[in-house]
């Protein structure tokens, strides 16, 4: 009773919850009917988020896919934003979120398009609840160097204040960090902040996205840990990671024969600066409060080290000094 008491009251800031993963099943097949689209494989609102689906990372980014095919316009942006930031955000004390985006996640969909959605939604979420967000546009290291390329232009060509920075995700399997140094290049020339994923790889990925890609946070990162020296050097730099309690120990990194509180507990005891988040929290059954919760509960955890994440994410966030010692 204590521990929940801690979990719903505790403010949160969230750095690290993909906006294509946040959409209630029920949202999906609503849009798929406003849309005239069928789900495909007779999936529906019950099974869609159906944990046992994600047999490997690749089944799970397929559907990632479903969901990004069934959003596509202003209004159906404007949906997703508003209720990830509202149900999914403000009611679980969340007062500020960096939404991870990943615009070649809805193909087809215009970048101005999405973006007025989002923007709308965030300011709409804003009023009603008070929630702050901006934005991190991640790159698809499924797609080739050129498309993250490409991608960069685009957030550089339709300058949004909101937009804060560029991010790396999907398949790590698939695009190893280095082939999209000249994206990331490109964006830190623009003054875009940068931040890459790094779930399953090994500590020298860390490396390379700090040293190569320009990177200022690691999401996830757990393997981090294998290496004393970059360990060393990640605590002396303050570098945060976003880790994802729930998520990565339902999911991909579960598959790796242990699970993610342990290695979280090994961060946090190596002086790490870790931040706690969700993810893609409906696809994992998961939400704000739990992850702490989550935690809490595999760690045993109380107030002290859960507020710490919590200052851990003020710290590791991209706004400027100024709006940090607010959420102070
Ligand atoms: N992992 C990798 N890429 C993603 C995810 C995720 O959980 N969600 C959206 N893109
Ligand atoms: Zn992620």
């Amino acid at each position: 009773a204590e521990l929940e008491r801690i979990v719903t009251g505790l403010p949160k800031v969230s750095l690290h919850t993909h906006l294509i993963g946040s959409v209630q099943a029920t949202t999906v097949v609503e849009l798929a009917r406003k849309h005239g689209v069928a789900l495909d494989g007779g999936r529906t609102a019950e099974n869609l988020y159906d944990h046992a689906s994600y047999e490997d990372l690749g089944e799970f980014l397929r559907v990632l896919d479903v969901v990004g095919a069934v959003i596509r316009d202003v209004d159906d942006f404007h949906r997703v934003t508003y209720e990830s930031l509202t149900s999914g955000g403000a009611d679980h004390g969340v007062l500020y979120r960096e939404i991870m985006l990943s615009p070649p996640g809805h193909p087809g969909v215009p970048y101005r398009t999405i973006l007025d959605g989002v923007i709308a939604g965030m300011r709409d979420a804003h009023a009603d609840t008070g929630i702050h967000a901006n934005l991190v546009v991640a790159i698809n290291r499924n797609d080739s160097a050129a498309a993250g390329v490409e991608l960069v232009e685009q957030v550089i060509a339709d300058r949004r204040d909101e937009v804060l920075g560029i991010g790396l995700d999907y398949d790590e399997t698939i695009g190893p960090p280095e082939r999209f140094w000249k994206a990331f290049r490109l964006a830190g020339e623009a003054g875009l902040r940068r931040t890459a994923h790094s779930e399953s790889g090994p500590p020298h990925h860390v490396e390379t996205i700090l040293d190569l890609l320009g990177g200022e946070r690691i999401d996830h990162g757990y393997h981090v840990v294998d290496d004393p020296a970059i360990t060393a050097r990640c605590v002396a730099e303050r570098i945060p990671f976003t880790c994802t309690p729930v998520s990565s120990d339902i999911g991909r990194y579960s598959g790796s024969g242990d699970g993610s509180h342990r290695r979280i507990k090994e961060m946090v005891d190596a002086g790490l600066c870790v931040t706690i988040d969700s993810d893609d929290p409906p696809m994992f059954g998961t939400d704000p409060t739990h992850d702490y919760r989550a935690v809490a509960t595999a760690l045993g955890y109380g107030l002290d080290e859960l507020a710490g994440f919590t200052l851990n994410a003020v710290e590791g966030c991209w706004l400027d000094e100024t709006d940090k010692a607010a959420l102070r």
